[in-house]
Protein backbone atom coordinates (compact mmCIF):
# COMPACT_ATOMS: atom_id res chain seq x y z
CA UNK A 1 0.00 0.00 0.00
CA UNK A 2 2.74 2.25 1.16
CA UNK A 3 4.63 1.72 -2.35
CA UNK A 4 1.38 2.34 -4.03
CA UNK A 5 0.78 5.63 -2.43
CA UNK A 6 4.77 6.65 -3.05
CA UNK A 7 4.50 5.30 -7.34
CA UNK A 8 1.53 7.57 -7.30
CA UNK A 9 3.13 10.11 -5.56
CA UNK A 10 6.09 9.96 -7.86
CA UNK A 11 3.33 10.03 -11.02
CA UNK A 12 1.83 13.38 -9.53
CA UNK A 13 4.88 15.03 -8.91
CA UNK A 14 6.57 13.81 -12.69
CA UNK A 15 3.08 15.48 -13.92
CA UNK A 16 3.37 18.48 -12.04
CA UNK A 17 7.08 18.93 -13.25
CA UNK A 18 6.00 18.48 -16.76
CA UNK A 19 3.54 20.69 -17.02
CA UNK A 20 5.26 23.03 -14.94
CA UNK A 21 8.33 22.86 -17.69
CA UNK A 22 5.81 22.50 -20.61
CA UNK A 23 4.47 26.03 -19.34
CA UNK A 24 5.52 29.12 -21.53
CA UNK A 25 6.64 32.14 -19.38
CA UNK A 26 3.25 33.70 -19.23
CA UNK A 27 3.13 36.68 -21.47
CA UNK A 28 3.18 40.58 -20.74
CA UNK A 29 2.47 43.79 -22.85
CA UNK A 30 5.54 44.34 -22.67
CA UNK A 31 7.05 41.16 -23.81
CA UNK A 32 4.66 40.85 -27.06
CA UNK A 33 5.22 44.60 -28.09
CA UNK A 34 7.74 45.60 -30.36
CA UNK A 35 7.75 49.31 -29.46
CA UNK A 36 7.60 51.00 -26.65
CA UNK A 37 4.18 50.20 -24.23
CA UNK A 38 3.08 52.37 -20.77
CA UNK A 39 1.31 53.89 -18.54
CA UNK A 40 0.93 57.21 -16.87
CA UNK A 41 1.84 57.39 -13.28
CA UNK A 42 0.94 58.63 -10.29
CA UNK A 43 4.15 58.66 -7.49
CA UNK A 44 1.74 58.30 -4.90
CA UNK A 45 0.61 55.04 -5.74
CA UNK A 46 3.26 53.58 -6.84
CA UNK A 47 5.22 54.23 -3.38
CA UNK A 48 1.74 53.05 -1.37
CA UNK A 49 0.60 50.05 -3.73
CA UNK A 50 2.57 46.59 -4.20
CA UNK A 51 0.36 45.62 -6.98
CA UNK A 52 0.33 49.05 -8.92
CA UNK A 53 3.83 48.65 -8.64
CA UNK A 54 4.17 45.04 -9.56
CA UNK A 55 1.96 45.11 -12.43
CA UNK A 56 3.89 48.37 -13.74
CA UNK A 57 7.68 46.70 -13.19
CA UNK A 58 5.88 43.19 -15.29
CA UNK A 59 3.84 45.00 -17.91
CA UNK A 60 5.15 48.35 -19.10
CA UNK A 61 8.52 49.50 -20.56
CA UNK A 62 7.70 53.17 -20.44
CA UNK A 63 6.03 55.64 -17.96
CA UNK A 64 4.73 58.95 -18.14
CA UNK A 65 3.96 61.63 -15.33
CA UNK A 66 0.13 61.42 -15.41
CA UNK A 67 0.43 64.55 -13.04
CA UNK A 68 3.52 65.70 -11.19
CA UNK A 69 5.60 67.82 -13.79
CA UNK A 70 3.02 70.05 -14.64
CA UNK A 71 3.33 73.46 -14.11
CA UNK A 72 1.38 73.28 -10.37
CA UNK A 73 3.04 70.77 -9.52
CA UNK A 74 6.37 71.09 -10.00
CA UNK A 75 6.40 75.07 -9.67
CA UNK A 76 3.93 75.73 -7.51
CA UNK A 77 5.76 78.93 -6.28
CA UNK A 78 7.80 82.04 -8.58
CA UNK A 79 11.37 80.94 -6.68
CA UNK A 80 10.57 77.46 -5.68
CA UNK A 81 10.02 74.06 -7.62
CA UNK A 82 9.19 70.78 -6.30
CA UNK A 83 10.98 67.67 -7.72
CA UNK A 84 10.07 65.47 -4.93
CA UNK A 85 7.16 63.46 -6.86
CA UNK A 86 8.62 63.84 -10.07
CA UNK A 87 11.75 62.65 -9.15
CA UNK A 88 9.84 59.19 -7.81
CA UNK A 89 8.44 58.51 -11.11
CA UNK A 90 11.95 59.76 -12.78
CA UNK A 91 14.17 57.47 -10.50
CA UNK A 92 12.00 54.57 -10.48
CA UNK A 93 11.89 54.56 -14.54
CA UNK A 94 15.90 54.73 -14.03
CA UNK A 95 15.95 52.11 -11.55
CA UNK A 96 13.81 49.30 -13.57
CA UNK A 97 15.30 50.04 -17.02
CA UNK A 98 11.80 51.73 -18.34
CA UNK A 99 11.36 54.83 -20.90
CA UNK A 100 10.50 58.33 -18.84
CA UNK A 101 8.20 60.48 -21.00
CA UNK A 102 7.81 64.13 -19.52
CA UNK A 103 4.56 65.18 -19.53
CA UNK A 104 4.19 68.53 -19.96
CA UNK A 105 5.78 71.67 -19.97
CA UNK A 106 3.38 73.99 -21.19
CA UNK A 107 -0.66 73.42 -20.90
CA UNK A 108 -3.37 76.34 -19.94
CA UNK A 109 -4.68 73.65 -17.46
CA UNK A 110 -2.50 73.24 -14.17
CA UNK A 111 -1.35 76.76 -13.71
CA UNK A 112 -0.19 78.15 -10.97
CA UNK A 113 -1.51 80.89 -8.74
CA UNK A 114 1.63 82.34 -9.25
CA UNK A 115 1.06 82.62 -12.73
CA UNK A 116 -2.66 83.31 -12.76
CA UNK A 117 -2.11 86.51 -10.69
CA UNK A 118 1.55 87.50 -12.42
CA UNK A 119 1.60 90.79 -13.89
CA UNK A 120 4.27 92.19 -15.98
CA UNK A 121 4.80 93.10 -19.80
CA UNK A 122 5.36 90.90 -22.67
CA UNK A 123 9.60 90.54 -22.29
CA UNK A 124 8.71 89.50 -18.18
CA UNK A 125 5.92 86.95 -19.73
CA UNK A 126 8.54 85.06 -21.85
CA UNK A 127 11.22 84.95 -19.50
CA UNK A 128 8.68 83.60 -17.11
CA UNK A 129 8.09 80.57 -19.66
CA UNK A 130 11.28 80.37 -21.06
CA UNK A 131 13.22 79.74 -17.32
CA UNK A 132 10.52 77.62 -16.56
CA UNK A 133 11.12 75.06 -19.57
CA UNK A 134 14.99 75.92 -19.13
CA UNK A 135 15.04 75.08 -15.48
CA UNK A 136 12.56 72.01 -15.88
CA UNK A 137 14.26 70.12 -18.88
CA UNK A 138 17.89 70.53 -17.53
CA UNK A 139 16.74 69.13 -14.24
CA UNK A 140 16.02 65.74 -16.21
CA UNK A 141 18.62 66.37 -18.79
CA UNK A 142 19.58 62.78 -19.71
CA UNK A 143 17.23 60.84 -17.63
CA UNK A 144 13.89 62.15 -19.46
CA UNK A 145 13.29 60.48 -22.98
CA UNK A 146 10.92 62.74 -24.13
CA UNK A 147 8.99 66.11 -23.64
CA UNK A 148 5.36 66.87 -24.36
CA UNK A 149 6.84 70.77 -24.67
CA UNK A 150 2.74 72.06 -25.39
CA UNK A 151 0.04 70.45 -24.83
CA UNK A 152 -3.74 71.34 -25.84
CA UNK A 153 -2.86 74.83 -27.63
CA UNK A 154 -5.70 74.10 -30.44
CA UNK A 155 -9.26 73.95 -30.38
CA UNK A 156 -11.12 71.35 -32.33
CA UNK A 157 -11.78 73.43 -35.28
CA UNK A 158 -7.98 73.90 -35.42
CA UNK A 159 -7.90 77.41 -34.04
CA UNK A 160 -5.31 78.60 -31.52
CA UNK A 161 -6.72 78.40 -28.48
CA UNK A 162 -7.45 81.23 -25.96
CA UNK A 163 -5.33 80.82 -23.41
CA UNK A 164 -3.23 83.01 -20.34
CA UNK A 165 -0.27 81.24 -22.93
CA UNK A 166 -1.42 82.42 -26.26
CA UNK A 167 -2.82 85.87 -24.59
CA UNK A 168 0.63 86.98 -22.94
CA UNK A 169 2.80 85.48 -25.41
CA UNK A 170 1.17 85.83 -28.83
CA UNK A 171 0.50 83.24 -31.25
CA UNK A 172 4.08 81.92 -32.31
CA UNK A 173 4.87 80.80 -28.54
CA UNK A 174 4.63 77.29 -29.31
CA UNK A 175 7.45 77.77 -31.57
CA UNK A 176 9.50 79.53 -28.87
CA UNK A 177 8.50 76.51 -26.32
CA UNK A 178 10.55 74.00 -28.49
CA UNK A 179 13.56 76.54 -29.46
CA UNK A 180 14.18 77.12 -25.19
CA UNK A 181 13.60 73.19 -24.79
CA UNK A 182 16.05 72.48 -27.35
CA UNK A 183 18.33 74.92 -26.22
CA UNK A 184 18.29 72.84 -22.57
CA UNK A 185 18.30 69.21 -23.92
CA UNK A 186 19.91 69.07 -26.92
CA UNK A 187 19.12 65.93 -27.54
CA UNK A 188 15.31 65.14 -25.97
CA UNK A 189 12.49 64.18 -28.24
CA UNK A 190 10.26 67.15 -28.10
CA UNK A 191 6.78 66.40 -28.55
CA UNK A 192 3.53 68.34 -29.39
CA UNK A 193 0.62 66.59 -27.83
CA UNK A 194 -3.20 67.33 -28.14
CA UNK A 195 -6.50 65.17 -28.26
CA UNK A 196 -9.45 64.62 -30.50
CA UNK A 197 -7.56 63.90 -33.61
CA UNK A 198 -9.77 61.27 -34.31
CA UNK A 199 -13.14 62.98 -34.37
CA UNK A 200 -11.55 66.60 -35.47
CA UNK A 201 -9.69 66.17 -38.72
CA UNK A 202 -9.49 70.13 -38.51
CA UNK A 203 -7.61 70.18 -35.30
CA UNK A 204 -5.17 67.11 -36.92
CA UNK A 205 -4.66 69.91 -40.11
CA UNK A 206 -3.57 72.80 -37.64
CA UNK A 207 -0.67 70.46 -35.70
CA UNK A 208 0.15 68.85 -39.66
CA UNK A 209 0.27 72.65 -40.66
CA UNK A 210 2.08 73.73 -37.56
CA UNK A 211 4.98 70.74 -38.28
CA UNK A 212 5.10 72.00 -41.81
CA UNK A 213 5.94 75.57 -40.90
CA UNK A 214 8.45 74.57 -38.43
CA UNK A 215 10.09 72.81 -40.88
CA UNK A 216 10.28 75.60 -42.85
CA UNK A 217 11.52 77.84 -40.02
CA UNK A 218 13.96 75.41 -38.39
CA UNK A 219 11.69 75.05 -35.00
CA UNK A 220 12.87 71.82 -33.31
CA UNK A 221 9.86 69.04 -33.22
CA UNK A 222 10.92 65.41 -32.82
CA UNK A 223 7.19 63.87 -32.38
CA UNK A 224 3.29 64.32 -32.30
CA UNK A 225 0.93 63.11 -29.41
CA UNK A 226 -2.19 61.69 -29.83
CA UNK A 227 -3.99 61.35 -26.64
CA UNK A 228 -6.85 59.09 -27.64
CA UNK A 229 -9.53 59.53 -24.77
CA UNK A 230 -11.72 57.38 -26.85
CA UNK A 231 -14.52 54.92 -26.44
CA UNK A 232 -16.12 52.04 -27.45
CA UNK A 233 -18.16 53.72 -30.30
CA UNK A 234 -16.06 55.54 -32.16
CA UNK A 235 -15.45 54.47 -35.61
CA UNK A 236 -12.07 52.39 -35.97
CA UNK A 237 -11.36 54.15 -39.45
CA UNK A 238 -11.18 57.31 -38.08
CA UNK A 239 -8.86 56.24 -35.83
CA UNK A 240 -6.60 54.45 -37.97
CA UNK A 241 -7.07 57.72 -40.51
CA UNK A 242 -5.71 60.71 -37.87
CA UNK A 243 -2.50 57.49 -36.78
CA UNK A 244 -1.69 57.59 -40.73
CA UNK A 245 -1.95 61.12 -41.46
CA UNK A 246 0.21 61.60 -38.41
CA UNK A 247 2.66 59.08 -39.20
CA UNK A 248 3.05 60.83 -42.95
CA UNK A 249 5.30 63.72 -41.00
CA UNK A 250 7.66 61.38 -40.85
CA UNK A 251 8.00 62.35 -36.91
CA UNK A 252 7.63 60.23 -34.16
CA UNK A 253 3.87 59.19 -33.09
CA UNK A 254 3.24 59.20 -29.76
CA UNK A 255 -0.60 57.36 -28.40
CA UNK A 256 0.30 59.12 -25.56
CA UNK A 257 -3.28 58.75 -23.10
CA UNK A 258 -5.20 56.16 -24.10
CA UNK A 259 -8.50 55.07 -22.58
CA UNK A 260 -11.44 53.33 -23.88
CA UNK A 261 -14.55 54.74 -22.06
CA UNK A 262 -17.51 51.77 -21.72
CA UNK A 263 -20.03 54.28 -20.48
CA UNK A 264 -19.34 57.24 -23.52
CA UNK A 265 -23.22 58.75 -22.84
CA UNK A 266 -22.47 58.89 -19.42
CA UNK A 267 -25.65 56.86 -18.15
CA UNK A 268 -26.66 57.08 -14.27
CA UNK A 269 -26.11 53.50 -12.22
CA UNK A 270 -24.16 52.16 -15.47
CA UNK A 271 -23.11 48.66 -15.04
CA UNK A 272 -21.56 46.66 -18.08
CA UNK A 273 -22.55 43.63 -19.79
CA UNK A 274 -19.79 41.49 -21.22
CA UNK A 275 -21.00 42.91 -24.57
CA UNK A 276 -19.18 46.17 -23.34
CA UNK A 277 -16.06 44.40 -22.23
CA UNK A 278 -15.88 42.52 -25.73
CA UNK A 279 -16.11 45.61 -27.77
CA UNK A 280 -13.95 47.49 -25.13
CA UNK A 281 -11.31 44.57 -26.59
CA UNK A 282 -11.58 44.55 -29.60
CA UNK A 283 -11.85 48.79 -29.68
CA UNK A 284 -8.05 48.44 -27.93
CA UNK A 285 -6.55 45.90 -30.55
CA UNK A 286 -7.59 47.91 -32.79
CA UNK A 287 -6.17 51.14 -32.24
CA UNK A 288 -3.10 49.00 -30.95
CA UNK A 289 -2.87 47.01 -34.54
CA UNK A 290 -3.99 50.39 -36.55
CA UNK A 291 -0.48 52.15 -34.28
CA UNK A 292 1.43 49.20 -35.34
CA UNK A 293 0.57 48.53 -38.88
CA UNK A 294 0.26 52.50 -39.81
CA UNK A 295 3.30 54.00 -38.18
CA UNK A 296 6.57 52.70 -39.89
CA UNK A 297 9.00 51.31 -37.42
CA UNK A 298 11.62 54.45 -36.76
CA UNK A 299 8.18 56.53 -36.14
CA UNK A 300 6.88 54.31 -33.26
CA UNK A 301 7.77 56.04 -29.96
CA UNK A 302 5.00 53.84 -28.26
CA UNK A 303 1.23 53.61 -26.93
CA UNK A 304 0.90 54.99 -23.46
CA UNK A 305 -2.46 54.43 -21.32
CA UNK A 306 -3.57 56.80 -19.19
CA UNK A 307 -2.87 55.44 -15.39
CA UNK A 308 -3.09 51.56 -14.71
CA UNK A 309 -6.23 50.42 -13.54
CA UNK A 310 -9.73 51.29 -13.37
CA UNK A 311 -9.58 52.95 -10.24
CA UNK A 312 -6.65 54.86 -11.34
CA UNK A 313 -8.50 56.40 -14.41
CA UNK A 314 -9.17 60.33 -14.53
CA UNK A 315 -12.24 59.52 -16.72
CA UNK A 316 -14.76 59.34 -13.98
CA UNK A 317 -13.97 62.37 -12.20
CA UNK A 318 -14.10 64.23 -15.07
CA UNK A 319 -17.16 62.69 -17.03
CA UNK A 320 -18.81 62.77 -13.51
CA UNK A 321 -20.34 59.23 -14.08
CA UNK A 322 -18.89 55.54 -13.97
CA UNK A 323 -16.58 54.21 -16.07
CA UNK A 324 -13.65 51.65 -16.76
CA UNK A 325 -11.75 52.51 -18.99
CA UNK A 326 -8.06 50.99 -18.70
CA UNK A 327 -6.80 47.33 -19.41
CA UNK A 328 -6.75 46.38 -15.56
CA UNK A 329 -9.60 46.80 -13.24
CA UNK A 330 -9.48 47.72 -9.85
CA UNK A 331 -7.89 45.10 -8.22
CA UNK A 332 -5.55 45.16 -11.21
CA UNK A 333 -6.91 41.59 -12.69
CA UNK A 334 -6.58 41.58 -16.26
CA UNK A 335 -9.63 42.32 -18.44
CA UNK A 336 -11.04 41.41 -21.53
CA UNK A 337 -9.39 44.51 -22.64
CA UNK A 338 -5.86 43.18 -21.60
CA UNK A 339 -6.27 40.89 -24.05
CA UNK A 340 -7.30 43.16 -26.62
CA UNK A 341 -4.07 44.87 -26.22
CA UNK A 342 -2.23 41.90 -26.62
CA UNK A 343 -4.30 40.80 -29.83
CA UNK A 344 -3.07 44.10 -31.38
CA UNK A 345 0.49 43.88 -30.70
CA UNK A 346 0.43 39.92 -32.77
C1 LIG B 1 -5.53 64.79 -16.20
C2 LIG B 1 -5.18 63.86 -15.07
O1 LIG B 1 -5.37 62.53 -15.49
C3 LIG B 1 -6.04 64.16 -13.86
O2 LIG B 1 -5.61 63.39 -12.75
C4 LIG B 1 -5.93 65.65 -13.52
O3 LIG B 1 -6.83 65.95 -12.46
C5 LIG B 1 -6.26 66.50 -14.73
O4 LIG B 1 -5.42 66.13 -15.81
N1 LIG B 1 -5.29 65.62 -21.21
C6 LIG B 1 -4.02 65.70 -20.70
C7 LIG B 1 -3.74 65.22 -19.34
O5 LIG B 1 -3.09 66.09 -21.42
O6 LIG B 1 -2.74 65.93 -18.71
C8 LIG B 1 -4.98 65.19 -18.49
O7 LIG B 1 -4.66 64.54 -17.27
C9 LIG B 1 -6.11 64.50 -19.19
C10 LIG B 1 -6.45 65.19 -20.48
Amino acid sequence: MKERIGIILLAVGLVNCHTNQAQPPAQTIQSVASFPFGAALSPVRLTNDAAYRQTVEREYSSITSENHLKMHHVHPEADRYDWQPGDVLVNFAAQTGKRMHGHALLWHEAVPDWVKNFSGDSLAWETLVRDHITTVVQHYKGRVAAWDVVNEAFLDDGTLRKSIWSEHLGPDYIARCFQYARQADPSVNLFYNDYGQEYSPRKLQAMLTMVADFRRRGIPINGLGLQMHTHINHPDEQIEKAIRQTAATGLLVHISELDVRVNPKGEANFTPSADHWQRQKAKFAAIVRAYRTQVPKNQQHGITTWNVGDADSWIPKFCKCTDYPLPFDKAYQKKPAYEGVLDGLR
